[in-house]
């Protein structure tokens, strides 16, 4: 997500802002299954996986703007971050099913 983006969603301090070690904390104290979530991108998701401070990850907004990110990431191709916040909320499909997969814009 850009920051200006993140800015306008939330109006206050993101999440991993108010509290950076969350995930930390959360390992150190729940001995469950820990998913990752909230702006993770898959290059972060590998990274917490690897280092077991999660188990998996979870993928929201990525996922609206990318209806295929299974296999985008898994062919490696190009990962689409933009997105128009103003279509969220707003009662139509704009905005959440709109979004192209990658093989019809080639
Ligand atoms: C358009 C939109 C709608 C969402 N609706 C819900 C919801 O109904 N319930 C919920 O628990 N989280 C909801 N979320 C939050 C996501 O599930 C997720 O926790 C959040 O977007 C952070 O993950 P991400 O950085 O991968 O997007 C929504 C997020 C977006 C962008």
């Amino acid at each position: 997500m850009r920051p200006e983006d993140e800015k306008e969603l939330y109006r206050h301090p993101p999440p991993l802002q108010q509290f950076p070690d969350l995930l930390h904390f959360c390992r150190e104290h729940y001995k469950g299954v820990i998913i990752g979530n909230q702006g993770y991108d898959p290059d972060s998701a590998e990274k917490d996986v690897s280092s077991k401070l999660v188990d998996l990850v979870s993928f929201a907004k990525l996922y609206i703007v990318n209806p295929d990110l299974f296999e985008r990431i898994a062919n490696s191709w190009p990962i689409e971050t933009k997105q128009d916040i103003k279509t969220w909320m707003s009662g139509s499909a704009e905005g959440y099913t709109s979004y192209p997969a990658y093989a019809s814009t080639k």
